[in-house]
């Protein structure tokens, strides 16, 4: 089955095919940073715009990078939620249109279900079932992954998801919008324990997150250390980004060592953007290693949005019959383990 695959749910405009029998045939990603940076954050109403103006060429350079003509897809997989709804619309609207000329089935993809699925495109991927932390800018959850679609959420965020307080942080620092590549590049600089940082709800049982508190000790930190001046000098800058970096990393792995223990699973997959941090990986593998287990990732450039993981996903409910109706539906807000197991749904 060849799926061409959409992801329009935020600021990136994603297009993939993905054919169950040949593997991804081609992707590309229209990336809005560029239009959202000077505003330090998406701006929704130039996010839906902008993926108007994209979405069409982009479908079409990824049919001739694949060398796939329209008559050759199958199905079309397009993310329904979670996300901005203006952006939503846009994918679900041209995914779901696109499969009523072409007489094809089409499938709206839960978006942190394609995150969740994107290690499933390396060569180096996890046999069911597994532990998932997932990590991007709207979430912070640890799952239980029996098969596709059999979700159970261990743990959650009560406040920030990781990714938004990494962006936060970095617009306290002055930095670049997205805030986390920007956080672990002045980390690189900033020296290791000059600054200790809370390790937020890691001294109570439990797998449930929250960074809020975090991201005020991090403004205070900065107001202590300025001085008359609007920011720290750049050592302290860099230090405070090493210290809130390496907070966040080891109450992920905290959290994700308690969740292996707890489910007596030794898989963990670390999906969604944030899951792009280096210090994350490199620190969430040696302990994975230390208990004997195995880790997985997507490829760096499938942590974050991007179209490969929805036509994944898609492809997979597509394969066990779903089918959806001609009602185009997106949802901004949508549980995932509202989802069903394959062939349920
Ligand atoms: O998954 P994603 O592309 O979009 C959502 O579904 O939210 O995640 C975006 C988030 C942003 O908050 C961004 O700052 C964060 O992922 N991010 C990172 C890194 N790269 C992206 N956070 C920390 N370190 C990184 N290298
Ligand atoms: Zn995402």
């Amino acid at each position: 089955m060849r799926i061409l695959g959409i992801e329009t749910s935020c600021d990136e405009t994603g297009v993939a095919i993905y054919d169950s029998k040949d593997g991804l045939l081609a992707h590309d990603l229209f990336s809005q940073v560029a239009i959202h940076a000077e505003y330090g954050g998406v701006v929704p109403e130039l996010a839906s715009r902008d993926h108007v103006r994209q979405i069409l060429p982009l479908i079409s350079k990824v049919l001739l990078d694949a060398k796939t003509t329209f008559n050759m897809i199958d199905g079309l997989a397009y993310t329904s939620g979670p996300g901005m709804v203006g952006a939503l619309m846009v994918g679900a609207c041209v995914g779901r249109s696109l499969a009523y000329a072409w007489k094809v089935p089409s499938i709206g993809v839960h978006h942190m279900e394609g995150h969740l699925l994107a290690p499933m495109l390396e060569k180096k991927k996890p046999d069911y079932p597994f532990v998932a932390l997932l990590v991007s800018g709207g979430h912070t959850q640890l799952v239980e992954v029996k098969d596709v679609g059999d979700y159970h959420i261990l743990g959650e965020s009560l406040d920030d998801a990781a990714g938004e307080a990494f962006d936060k942080v970095a617009k306290m620092l002055d930095l670049d919008y997205p805030g986390g590549p920007a956080i672990a590049e002045l980390a690189k600089k900033g020296r290791a324990g000059e600054l200790k940082f809370p390790r937020p709800m890691t001294d109570r049982p439990g797998l449930d997150f929250s960074f809020s508190g975090l991201k005020t000790f991090t403004l205070n930190t900065i107001t202590k250390h300025r001085g008359d001046a609007v920011l720290p000098d750049d050592q302290t800058i860099a230090d405070i980004a090493r210290a809130f970096e390496d907070a966040v990393v080891d109450t992920l792995k905290i959290k994700c060592l308690r969740a292996l223990k707890k489910t007596g699973s030794k898989r963990l997959v670390v999906a969604g953007g944030v899951s792009a941090n280096l210090r994350l990986r490199e620190r969430l593998t040696e302990c994975v290693d230390e208990v004997g287990g195995d880790i997985f990732f997507a490829r760096h450039e499938f942590c974050t949005d991007n179209g490969a993981m929805i036509a994944y996903a898609g492809c997979q409910r597509l394969m066990a019959g779903s089918c959806e109706s001609l009602v185009i539906d997106i949802r901004s807000r949508w549980k995932i383990d509202n989802l069903t197991p394959l062939g349920e749904g």
